[in-house]
């Protein structure tokens, strides 16, 4: 099935519209500042510590921007091809006043310098929407400075697999784990097609880019949840997030 990356990015254009629906909610969010997962605490609260200058790929919402600095980031940039999704975030930073500021760019091209972040994070929804996973792992290890890290937190490869059923976990009968890709019929759908990335080409390409692995860990909890809804999947026996950490070179 051929990724058409003009129509994901116009319905991520279409939905992105959300968050000036939704602008006080996420201006309270962020206010809060608390969206990081526990294991995105226990492995980013020491490169925190440093102060470091963070790139956030595929910013979406904008909220975990918030959080970031909160735990010590000195500076934000959210990179996000939605100019709806950025112009929201961008307001939103200036409301509160915080070093976190937006480009809008199609990644894997950003216009950001060589060398320019101490971390680059992303996920949440993030690498299913990569075309190809090494030009994404070069960008990053270009803007990287030398000793600076990756941090990823993205949904697994396999939870594409599972049903939503509340009785009992199925494994759909339309997805393979090894299937390039599929259409999108959850969010934002409006004909997106994601692609089913699996853990080996995702630490394969970081490597490649020469970010050596430091950690890789499998969880139990999704990042997302559609609304209220608790699939049987969702509650422990099953791989539903992942988490990397890359670098230095
Ligand atoms: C699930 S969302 C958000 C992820 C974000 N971490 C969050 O928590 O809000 C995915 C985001 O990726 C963005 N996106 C998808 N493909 C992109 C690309 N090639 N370049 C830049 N942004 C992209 C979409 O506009 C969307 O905001």
């Amino acid at each position: 099935m051929d990724i058409n990356a003009d129509t994901n990015h116009a319905a991520w254009d279409a939905v992105s519209e959300k968050y000036w629906r939704e602008y006080d909610d996420l201006l309270a969010k962020a206010r809060v500042g608390d969206s990081l997962v526990e294991v995105e605490r226990e492995v980013l609260t020491p490169l925190l510590a440093g102060g470091p200058d963070v790139v956030h790929l595929q910013s979406g919402d904008g909220i975990d921007d918030h959080a970031l600095v909160r735990a010590g980031a000195r500076s934000v940039v959210g990179v996000d091809y939605s100019h709806r999704a950025a112009a929201a975030s961008a307001r939103r930073a200036a409301d509160l006043d915080v070093p976190v500021r937006y480009v809008v760019a199609r990644i894997p091209e950003t216009p950001l310098a060589d060398a320019s972040a101490d971390l680059v994070y992303t996920g949440k929804g993030a690498l299913i929407w990569m075309t190809d996973l090494d030009a994404w792992a070069t960008e990053i290890a270009r803007i990287l400075r030398p000793g600076g890290h990756l941090f990823v937190y993205d949904g697994h490869p396999a939870f594409a697999l599972w049903s939503w059923d509340e009785d009992e976990a199925r494994i759909r009968p339309d997805r393979g784990y090894f299937a390039p890709t599929y259409p999108c019929d959850s969010y934002p759908a409006n004909g997106a097609i994601e692609h089913q990335w699996n853990l080996g080409q995702v630490v394969n390409a970081v490597v490649r880019a020469g970010l050596p692995v430091r950690h890789l860990g499998e969880h139990p909890e999704p990042f997302w949840k559609m609304g209220e809804l608790e699939a049987a999947a969702w509650q422990g026996r099953l791989p539903n997030t992942f988490s990397l950490l890359a670098g230095p070179r």
